[in-house]
């Protein structure tokens, strides 16, 4: 049977990362559930719409065309037939994210479009999000939680996005805290192991979940 392994946690963990090379190293494939929130977003900013217009939103994603590929060496996201992968991650989506994940309607259309993915994969897969072991996948073969200590998130993310540290320190409390009105990003899912990667290389982390995979 195809297995699933859920990967949450809050941003600058080293989800993303670590969950590709364990899809890579287990054949499997990848799914990152916090692409297809930004890629709604981006739906959203483009058609010009006020986001505090749930109603608006909610049909403008319903109607957008998303395309997510799940081979972890190439997870592109597509909006309406074009390569979204670098405008997703910019700072106009990452500042509006949390408010359209934040609309119930847009969860259970995304969620229900995860889940198809989920058990489309013949030969597995591993997601990664917020709210994947508790409410995507709860019943998923591992469910994996990563921390990491607030200093050591904001280094990491200001290094890949090459940002300001002060200024990334900021927006990681900033979604934090908006995110959990919504999603328990510095909680655990009910059965998931607690894995803090802080002082961790990403080997180390991809190693250790390969272990419990096996337990
Ligand atoms: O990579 P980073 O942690 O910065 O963010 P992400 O995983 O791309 O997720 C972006 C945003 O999508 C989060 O800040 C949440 O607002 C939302 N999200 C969510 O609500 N539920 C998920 N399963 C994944 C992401």
């Amino acid at each position: 049977q195809a297995r699933v392994v859920a990967v949450d946690g809050p941003s600058g963990t080293g989800k993303s990362t670590v969950s590709k090379r364990l899809a890579t190293q287990l054949g499997a494939a990848y799914l990152d559930t916090g692409a297809m929130y930004r890629a709604a977003t981006l739906a959203a900013l483009r058609a010009g719409l006020d986001l505090t217009n749930t109603d608006a939103v909610t049909t403008a994603v319903h109607h957008a065309k998303l395309d997510f590929g799940t081979t972890p060496a190439d997870p592109y996201t597509r909006l309406d037939g074009a390569p979204v992968d670098a405008e997703i991650r910019g700072p106009e989506v990452t500042a509006a994210v949390s408010a359209v994940a934040g609309i119930p309607a847009v969860r259970a259309h995304l969620i229900a479009e995860q889940r198809r993915i989920i058990a489309e994969a013949p030969a597995g897969i591993v997601v990664e999000g917020r709210d994947i072991g508790e409410v995507v996948a709860p019943d998923a073969d591992l469910k994996i939680y990563l921390t990491a200590d607030e200093a050591e998130r904001a280094r990491r993310r200001s290094t890949e996005n090459n940002t300001d540290i002060t200024t990334t320190a900021a927006d990681l409390a900033r979604r934090d805290t908006a995110d959990a009105k919504t999603t328990k990003p510095h909680e655990a899912a009910p059965g998931a192991v607690i894995l803090d990667t802080t002082g961790l290389g990403i080997e180390e982390v991809v190693d250790r979940m390969r272990r419990l995979l096996n337990d």
